[in-house]
């Protein structure tokens, strides 16, 4: 039996979330769901939003499946996703995107993002003085290696074929440059069957757009992976089709990249298609392997058969999706 903590959070969150659960719970018998408090309903509760209880539950479970948060606007408060990623460790953020439903005028995309996830430019390291703020971005050998390795580890581990460094090194010489550095290394020591590219990440998002079919796996940094895996996920059809998972040497948190979108919380028109595959990514993480399968494939048997979500101006909603997918599960 694995353990799982449940954040469900804000906006959106709960409602991808309960179907995500609906349809891991249909899947596996090998699963145990405990709920946390994170974000607007944990700062009611307990006046904080990532309690140290959510902490403790989320180290003591195998795994966490986490749905999204409202940021405050208050600059002094600490994000609570930025807390979870460095309490546990989870060093590496990878973020698949392959596109399930034709788009029309969108080419096929089938990418997979290694967001470095531990530093960079989004550590809320920021400093204000009289004349304004400075925010500090550091780039470390260490954490360079740490997520280079882990990007080579998993294409090969998936049989991918090519790993494309993108940065900014023409002008961020010192720092991109030692993350690039680091990659050519790698490359030339533990990634020798794959084809190795190196791409600025200004052109890689104009190439994400117009030829997303020549990459594969891409390996950046923190604040770019971030960037592009959203227009990763634009090209797919959106951002509900886009899940992710935080990943370190013992803890592990899988979510939509998505976020609480206020915009359309409480209709009933979230695609819950990245949280339950961020699902099925946490089944293979578990090494459940043969309930990934059934989830993934309950998932693109809904589109395969020619079904439409509203995000795509299809008829269904979270609900009825769900009903499908579920539908699509053996019992
Ligand atoms: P967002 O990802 O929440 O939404 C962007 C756009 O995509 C919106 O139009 C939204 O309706 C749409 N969208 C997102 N998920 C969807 C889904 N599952 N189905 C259909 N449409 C979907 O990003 P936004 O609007 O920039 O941020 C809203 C709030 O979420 C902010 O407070 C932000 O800080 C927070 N956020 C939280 C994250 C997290 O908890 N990990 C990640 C990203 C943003
Ligand atoms: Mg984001």
């Amino acid at each position: 039996m694995k353990k799982i903590c449940v954040l469900p959070g804000d906006g959106i969150g709960p409602e991808v979330i309960d179907c995500a659960v609906k349809v891991l719970t249909a899947a596996s018998k090998d699963l145990e769901f405990v709920y946390a408090d994170i974000g607007e309903a944990a700062m009611r509760k307990s006046g904080s939003r990532l309690p140290e209880d959510t902490l403790e539950l989320m180290r003591s479970c195998d795994s966490s499946l986490f749905g999204a948060i409202t940021s405050s606007e208050e600059s002094y408060h600490e994000s609570p996703v930025l807390k979870f990623r460095k309490d546990l460790d989870l060093y590496a953020n990878l973020r698949p995107v392959k596109t399930l439903v034709n788009v029309p005028s969108r080419q096929p995309i089938d990418v997979v993002i290694v967001r470095e996830n531990s530093e960079g430019m989004y550590t809320q390291d920021e400093v204000f003085d009289d004349k304004g703020v400075t925010t500090h971005r550091r780039v470390s050998k260490r954490a360079s290696e740490r997520i280079v390795e882990f990007a080579i580890d998993y294409a090969l581990r998936a049989g991918r074929t090519k790993i494309t460094c993108v940065h900014k090194a023409n002008v961020l010489r010192a720092s991109d440059g030692l993350f690039l550095s680091v990659f050519r290394e790698a490359v030339k020591n533990k990634g020798r069957n794959l084809e190795a590219s190196e791409q600025l990440v200004d052109s890689a998002a104009m190439r994400l757009v117009t030829q997303p079919g020549t990459f594969d796996v891409i390996v950046t940094l923190n604040l770019y992976g971030d960037i592009l895996s959203d227009v990763a996920a634009g090209v797919a059809g959106g951002l509900g089709f886009a899940p992710s998972g935080n990943i370190g040497p013992v803890h592990s948190v899988f979510e939509p990249a998505h976020g609480s979108a206020p915009d359309i919380a409480g209709k009933g028109l979230a695609n819950p298609t990245a949280a339950i595959l961020a699902g099925a990514m946490m089944l293979n993480h578990l090494g459940l392997t043969r309930e990934e399968e059934i989830v993934r494939s309950a998932v693109t048997g809904f589109y395969a058969s020619g079904h439409l979500t509203s995000d795509l101006g299809g008829r269904h909603g979270s609900a009825s999706f769900t009903e499908h997918v579920l539908k699509n599960i053996p019992s």
